[in-house]
Formats: structure tokens, sequence, C-alpha cells
């Protein structure tokens, strides 16, 4: 251990000495402008109630988000991040804890927000898991997961790439590299002064999970994915985006017939529900059954009526993108939506 003017101690695991007080100099380009297009993606989704910025780092997807009209509790393990997030907005809510660990009380938030790869980073997949148990604790039931991470496949094709840069005085040298048999994304990042004197050197180790393998994972844990996106403007996902953004239920932990029915998304709720379906409508409009995941412009839960009178009430988003589709829909009430057209 033991610290310097650049951050921590060399014994320090390589997710505390990178996110020191250089990181924002190293990911400068990860800018306010960046955190608001990803308020307006998730905005919309977000069900009613409290929200948790899981890893938040110098808070400016937290201020993207009070903007929004969405303010967010912070929590990181970085001391040097969450004071620039402090200094950023005084009024800002911020806990330090280790992610592993969330010190907040089961079912507390409506929705858990883990954005730019903020997950896949310990020794262990037991413990990268275990991240996804601690923010399902935490979720009231159908509360909302969202996992923003670099698309793995294309992260592997950057591996043997190797930028340099000046930024704020110095020299940034990255030397990407694969580890653990090309499920790891090992990315070197050396910082020299403007005298040449190495400042800071470390090597980034992000587990990177594939579609199919996070939707296990998700699932195996009882979620329900309900939204994937591939960029931080809704484009669909596929091999060539630079993202892999999934939003997921947290699903109850109760059948469901003891349940009361749920709100989600702030979209209007009916009686006689027999069935709830997840449906994507492509860019066509027309609804298609979401087996597994792929190019999910709109989520609709599709209820069915008991009585195909019953017309559905819906409000905000799910107002403006679901009237027009009901009738294609076939009389079936539809309760919520994750809206990104
Ligand atoms: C890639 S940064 C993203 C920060 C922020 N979400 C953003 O987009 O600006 C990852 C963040 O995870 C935090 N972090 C790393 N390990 C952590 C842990 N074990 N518990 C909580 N936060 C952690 C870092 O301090 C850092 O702020």
């Amino acid at each position: 251990m033991g610290g310097d003017a650049a951050g921590p101690g060399k014994g320090d695991p390589w997710y505390v000495r990178a996110f020191g007080p250089l990181y924002p100099l190293v990911y400068g380009h990860r800018d306010d402008a960046e955190a608001e297009r990803v308020a307006r993606l998730v905005q919309p989704i977000l069900p009613p109630g409290a929200v948790l910025d899981l890893a938040c780092g110098a808070g400016r997807h937290l201020r993207a988000l009070a903007a929004a009209g969405a303010p967010a509790i912070g929590l990181d393990l970085s001391e040097p991040l969450l004071r620039a997030a402090r200094a950023a907005d005084d009024r800002a809510r911020l806990v330090r804890a280790d992610m592993r660990r969330l010190p907040f009380r089961s079912g507390r938030f409506a929705a858990v927000l883990s954005l730019f790869t903020s997950f896949g980073y310990f020794e262990t997949e037991e413990e990268d898991r275990g991240v996804l148990v601690e923010a399902r604790r935490i979720l009231a039931p159908d509360g909302l997961l969202v996992l923003d991470l670099a698309n793995s496949v294309a992260a592997l094709r950057a591996i043997g790439y190797s930028t340099e840069r000046e930024a704020g005085g110095f020299r940034i040298v990255e030397q990407r590299a694969a580890g653990a048999e090309g499920r790891r994304l090992e990315k070197r990042v050396q910082i020299f002064d403007a005298y040449g004197r190495s400042v800071l050197d470390y090597v980034e180790r992000v587990r990177l999970y594939d579609r199919d393998e996070l939707a296990g994972i998700l699932g195996a844990l009882g979620f329900r994915i309900i939204g994937l996106w591939g960029d931080y403007g809704g484009e669909s996902f596929d091999d060539r985006a630079p993202r892999m953004i999934v939003a997921a239920n947290r699903g109850s932990d109760q059948p469901r017939s003891e349940r009361p029915e749920s709100q989600w998304g702030g979209a209007g709720e009916g009686k006689g529900v027999r069935e709830e379906r997840v449906w994507s409508v492509g860019r066509d409009g027309n609804p298609r059954v979401v087996d597994r995941l792929h190019d999910v412009r709109l989520v609709v839960h599709v209820r069915q009526a008991a009585d195909p009178r019953d017309r559905p009430k819906l409000t905000g988003p799910a107002r403006r993108h679901l009237r027009p589709r009901a009738g294609a829909l076939g009389g079936a009430r539809l309760t919520a939506v994750a809206a990104r057209l």
C-alpha cells in the first residue's frame, strides 16, 4: 500500500489505482455531454422511486440525471472521484462503499444504474456476480437494473492497439491486450509528466461478458431483460456496436399469483390480467415476442385483458408510443413500456 501524489500505491487492486485523481485526465473524453445522452436514454424507462448510480465516479451521470428530472444517489469507492463529484455539485447525495457490499436496506431502490463499464472488475466471476446479487437485493420488486458495458466483440477487436496522447501536460500511453484466454480486456496505462518521468503505471483488467452469457447470469438471478441497446443514442445492438447496454427488470421473489399488480415505468394498469409477455416492436411498428436479445427498439409489456373492452390507461412516454400500436396488438392490454424509438 502507501499512496503517492498520483493516488493509491502499487499494492492496491487495479480498480483502486486506476480511479485516482488522474482518472479524469485519462478518460476526459467521457464527459458531461456523453452523460446527458445516457440520461436521455434511461430516463424514459426509470420507474418512479429512488435511483442509485452504482460506481458514479465524479458524478457526471448524477448531474445529467438531476437535470433530466431523475435525481439519483451516487455510490463509489474512490475518494478522489467522490471529492470531484462533491466539488461539481455540493448538493450531490454521495456514499463511499464497495459495490460488493452495498450499505442499503433490501428493496430501497426503484432503479440501479451501472454506467460506463463499471462492472467486470474483480478477480473471479463469482465476485462480479456478487455485485448483481447485491444490486438485486436493494431493488424493489420489478425494479430496473441498467448495465452499460463495452461490447465484448468490438472490445476484443481493439486488442494489440496502442495509443499515445498528451493531456493536461502529461503523456498518456495505452496498450491493449487480452487476458484470461480472451475473456478479459487488459489495458496498460502509463502516464508521464512533462520531464518524461513515470507518474502512474497500471493495468485495467475488465472481464468481458458477451450478450448470451450476461443474459444467462441475469436470468439465473431472476432478472428479465427488457431492453438492449448498442450505443447511447439508442441504436440497436450488434457485433459492431460500441456498447452493450442492458435494461433488466428485477422480477419478484413472490409467485405471481400472490403479487399485487406491478406499476412499471409509470404506465397504466388494468384489472383481469391473464398473462404477461414481453414484446419488442421493430422499426416497422410490428410487435414480436422477445425470446432472445435482438434489435429491441421498444419493449412493451403486454397484458392480455380478460375483458377486451378494457382499455389501457397509459401515461408519460407510454402514451406517446403505445396508443397507435394498441390495435396492432389485437385487444391486448398494454401496461408498461421501455420506450426508445
Ligand atoms: C469506468 S469508471 C465509471 C465512473 C462513472 N460511472 C462514469 O461513467 O463517469 C468506474 C468507477 O467504478 C468505481 N469502482 C471501482 N471499483 C469499485 C468498487 N469495488 N466499488 C465501488 N466502486 C468502484 C471507480 O472508482 C470508478 O469511479
